[in-house]
């Protein structure tokens, strides 16, 4: 029933908080009534609401959630139940400050704010285990409960003396003795030799943060754990009785967790989406960057997704908290919709009266009227949300993907060479490894040309085109599946600095690209690092183009070179170079090219191997995109127009609109608008 629902309807709504109003039954009503004006079918309720669900230690008070839940049943909005793991109340920091979490300088957090907790004290454990349990013990099989939202945006770490023995243990199960882990970890240098497992401690401030592979195993186990605690808190539910599907709340590009990893505990994967809009840059690099995200997020699972939180409004925490333009909150929330999000819910509902979060842009403000213009304009992308549940059924199916891999990320963060973590820069940052990411991406989002953002192990067999770049640390099976990807006929694209380390972050015995070699047919023999003001140039089908940061000199075996250094020492070496491979083809990029590179390099190459755009060859202006959501049988094209002006567009052929059942032959497009077509299916 559950996933019926999901399946069928365009969810809208978002963060409800009713436990702060508990004594206001005219603010609850009123809820209802705005909800039902906004077109609202599903609400997240609970998710800190731990105080009011177990005020004392094992006294629990669930009737106030029974009515919520009854009443929004009763007026056809569903419930996205929470598990209140997130925050917990002041009592259980008090009496037991080992649910508090230690910092990496040793001290142990106050009682306070939030995600605040560790994730391995056996009481909170327990806890979250039993208050998890009685909530779907006692609603799980409610029918307007629709989806568990576990937690909230789990992130940050512990380091506590029971998170810092889980390590050990974790550590000893990964290596098995001692002398494994110092051979994988290189410890002999700086005479760093543990004789016992017992000898290690996680990075520390004040500790070790040298070894390359023990950061690695840190952030790895971090990821673990708190992995390992949301399979912990779904097990409690299902414990519990329930068979309701489970999310958590992503954060997008968030660098603390591997989200891939959690492919197995996530039924429906969703994330929180906070753009800024209207910066000085205009819309376009930001539209470029969320759809990116969208992307990320929806290839974990590679079905649709849940855009959790948005805000109708100004963000409070964002450094400049400017005002979303009329349109704009149609504009961000259907951009979602558009890359395979199945919902639009804001954070929040209603606006808190105190504490941190009171300026944050919510649906109902301090006014408490429905008489504001982002009310308004809630209730406009509900009415746009209702007519649009055809589209649930259909994803982004995209032909090329992008290799964004979070261990690459994390390895790529921890090393000293070539460009190093500048002031506030972090190193994987300062490599300008999601630059690079991105670069790649925008070519692709200029043609129209649907990309799925994937981590290095993933099945890479439905894609026509996989782009790699800056594959630094090779995982076990990368290089199998790279190679199997090329020999099996599909395009490679690999980069400067990759295949160097393998997963310990142990540099490879060999020239590089380490087992792929003999796929690029070339050798990297030594890499020049440039100053942010040095560049190099390459010329390639007749344009001249910018070359910074890096400059990997190559050895080619059996390769084409396509373009070659402009300058330097290693003038009329490769930076472009072709090589086919088994039925397939790689390619290597040697620097990092102006974005304009990118554009023109795939433009041919998407044509080359017959990657279908979701406009054809109709020219798409500057801040407008054109994505495909499509199944077997029906497919929907969204054409946005991020630009504060007007912008039009003549598509090959025709096309009808799938609200206006018009037909229109030139799309015009005003500011901030979206419209959505039918189209044949690739
Ligand atoms: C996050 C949290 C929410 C809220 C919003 C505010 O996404 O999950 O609880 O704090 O930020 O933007
Ligand atoms: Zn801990």
């Amino acid at each position: 029933m559950a996933l019926k629902i999901l399946n069928e309807q365009m969810l809208h709504g978002g963060d409800y908080n009713p436990d702060q109003w508990l004594d206001r039954p005219d603010v609850l009503q009123k809820d209802i009534e705005y909800m039902k004006q906004t077109r609202v079918n599903a609400v997240s309720l609970g998710i800190f609401a731990w105080s009011a669900l177990e005020p004392e230690e094992g006294r629990y008070e669930l009737d106030w959630m029974q009515k919520i839940i009854d009443s929004l049943y009763q007026n056809g909005i569903y419930t996205v139940l929470a598990t209140p793991s997130g925050a917990r109340p002041v009592w259980m920091g008090v009496n037991h400050p080992e649910v508090l979490r230690v910092g990496p300088d040793l001290v142990r957090n106050s009682m306070g704010v939030r995600h605040n907790h560790c994730y391995t004290s056996p009481y909170y454990r327990q806890k979250v285990w039993d208050i998890d349990k009685l909530l779907s013990q006692r609603f799980g099989q409610h029918p307007g409960v629709i989806l568990w939202h576990i937690s909230n945006e789990y992130s940050g770490a512990c380091y506590c003396p029971l998170c810092i023995a889980e390590f050990r243990r974790w550590l000893k199960k990964k290596y098995g003795t001692i002398q494994r882990l110092n051979a994988a970890w290189w410890t002999a240098f700086w005479s760093h030799t543990y004789n016992d497992f017992e000898e290690i401690d996680p990075p520390l401030d004040r500790g070790e943060h040298y070894i390359n592979g023990l950061t690695l195993d840190w952030k790895r186990f971090v990821s673990d754990r708190t992995h390992d605690f949301m399979a912990w808190e779904k097990q409690a539910i299902r414990a519990g009785g329930s068979t309701v599907p489970v999310t958590t709340n992503f954060m997008g590009f968030y660098r603390g967790l591997n989200y891939f990893q959690f492919k197995d505990v996530t039924d429906i994967v969703s994330w929180d989406n906070y753009p800024l809009w209207h910066t000085p840059e205009g819309n376009e690099p930001m539209a470029i960057d969320v759809s990116m995200t969208h992307d990320y997020m929806r290839s974990i699972l590679d079905k649709p997704f849940l855009m959790m939180e948005s805000s109708p409004g100004p963000t409070n925490w964002q450094p400049v908290c400017n005002q979303k333009r009329p349109g704009v909150l149609e504009m961000t929330s259907l951009h979602a919709v558009a890359h395979g999000s199945n919902s639009v819910q804001y954070f929040q509902w209603r606006a808190s009266r105190g504490c941190h979060e009171k300026f944050h842009a919510s649906v109902v403000g301090h006014d408490g009227t429905n008489q504001t213009r982002m009310f308004h304009e809630v209730e406009q992308v509900g009415k746009r949300l209702a007519g649009l549940s055809r589209i649930c059924h259909t994803s982004v199916r995209a032909r090329t993907a992008i290799i964004f891999d979070r261990e690459n990320f994390w390895a790529l963060d921890g090393i000293a060479g070539n460009l190093n973590p500048e002031e506030g820069k972090s190193g994987a940052d300062a490599r300008h490894y999601y630059d690079l990411v991105k670069d790649n991406y925008a070519a692709f989002w200029h043609m129209g040309i649907g990309v799925d953002i994937v981590d290095s192990v993933t099945d890479l067999s439905k894609y026509s085109l996989v782009i790699a770049p800056m594959l630094y640390l090779e995982r076990p099976g990368v290089v199998e599946n790279l190679r199997r990807f090329t020999e099996n006929g599909g395009t490679l694209v690999g980069t400067y600095l990759s295949g160097i380390s393998d997963e310990n972050d142990l540099c490879f015995e060999c020239f590089g690209p380490n087992g792929l070699q003999d796929v690029f047919g070339l050798e990297s023999r030594e890499l020049d690092c440039l100053y942010p003001s040095q560049h190099n140039f390459t010329e390639y089908a007749g344009r001249r183009y910018e070359l910074s940061d890096m400059c990997d000199v190559v050895k080619v075996s059996t390769a084409e070179v396509m373009a070659v250094y402009g300058s330097d020492y290693y003038q009329g070496y490769p930076v472009l170079t072709r090589h086919p491979f088994g039925k397939g083809c790689a390619y290597y990029l040697s620097s990092r090219p102006e974005p304009q590179f990118f554009f023109d390099f795939y433009n041919t190459l998407a044509d080359k191997i017959g990657l279908s755009r979701a406009l054809g060859h109709a020219s798409i202006p500057a801040g407008v995109s054109a994505t495909v959501r499509e199944n077997e049988e029906e497919a929907f094209l969204f054409v946005i127009n991020y630009n504060e002006t007007a912008a039009e567009i003549t598509p090959e052929k025709p096309l009808r609109n799938l609200e206006t059942g018009e037909t229109e032959t030139v799309i015009t497009l005003p500011p901030y608008a979206v419209k959505i077509f039918e189209c044949d299916v690739r």
